[in-house]
């Protein structure tokens, strides 16, 4: 089998979640004979290439982060030059986001069941986790434990064919948080993870507080 990876991502490779994730599941998805290629829509240069490696395939797999809810602008934009194949195409998805609950990437599955019909492909399904916001912050173990599950996944894909299994359906995690959980992750957010936030911010160069709503 022959996959060609799409990373739906707006961000370069390089500071990509979806292209850390990915290496992890190509890892797994190539460990008995299955071969690929990976593009980034993140680089409009690839844009032509992915077209063609779209259209001269048969076995598809866009991996895209959530951004607010749904599909990446650019992404969209890109697949705006697509046409409809109608030739037995497979289009699968990997879709992961920050939020962990599994509810937060529903409405972004159910559109991917739909834009594969669109795109005239038969829908592979879509291996759907949170949970990823930090991946490109972490240092190489944290990175390695966040992301090796991926690599099962990249197995599964490797012999199912797609993401229809129930081992993909439990990649997912819980739906929603039980109400404990969920005053502990709020508590959490508004304490520890909101320092974290403020040095990641003062990384990055921010030097008004989190706090600061220059457009309210
Ligand atoms: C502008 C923006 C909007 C986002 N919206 C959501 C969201 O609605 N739900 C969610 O769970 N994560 C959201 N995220 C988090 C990303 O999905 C997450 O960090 C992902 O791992 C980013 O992957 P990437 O680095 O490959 O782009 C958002 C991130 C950004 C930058």
């Amino acid at each position: 089998m022959h996959v060609v990876i799409i990373n739906g991502s707006p961000r370069v490779k390089e500071f990509s979640n979806t292209d850390k994730i990915l290496g992890k599941f190509t890892e797994g998805l190539t460990e008995n004979g299955t071969t690929f290629e990976q593009y980034e829509v993140s680089d409009r240069k690839q844009w032509d290439a992915i077209r063609t490696a779209y259209n001269t395939n048969k076995n598809i797999l866009m991996a895209i982060p959530l951004y607010v809810e749904n599909i990446p602008g650019l992404l969209l934009e890109f697949l705006e030059t697509l046409a409809p194949k109608n030739d037995g195409t497979q289009l699968s998805f990997i879709l992961q986001g920050g939020f962990a609950e599994g509810s937060q990437l529903r409405c972004g599955e159910a559109y991917l069941e739909i834009l594969a019909g669109e795109l005239g492909c038969e829908y592979g399904g879509t291996l759907a986790k949170g949970d990823n916001f930090s991946i490109r912050f972490f240092g190489e173990q944290t990175r390695e434990r966040v992301t090796s599950p991926y690599k099962e996944m990249g197995r599964e894909f490797a012999s199912q064919g797609n993401f229809k299994s129930e081992a993909c359906r439990k990649f997912t995690g819980p739906e929603t948080f039980p109400l404990k959980i969920r005053i502990l992750v709020g508590t959490m957010f508004a304490t520890v993870a909101r320092k974290s936030f403020k040095k990641i911010a003062a990384g990055l160069g921010c030097t008004k507080s989190l706090k600061y709503r220059p457009y309210k």
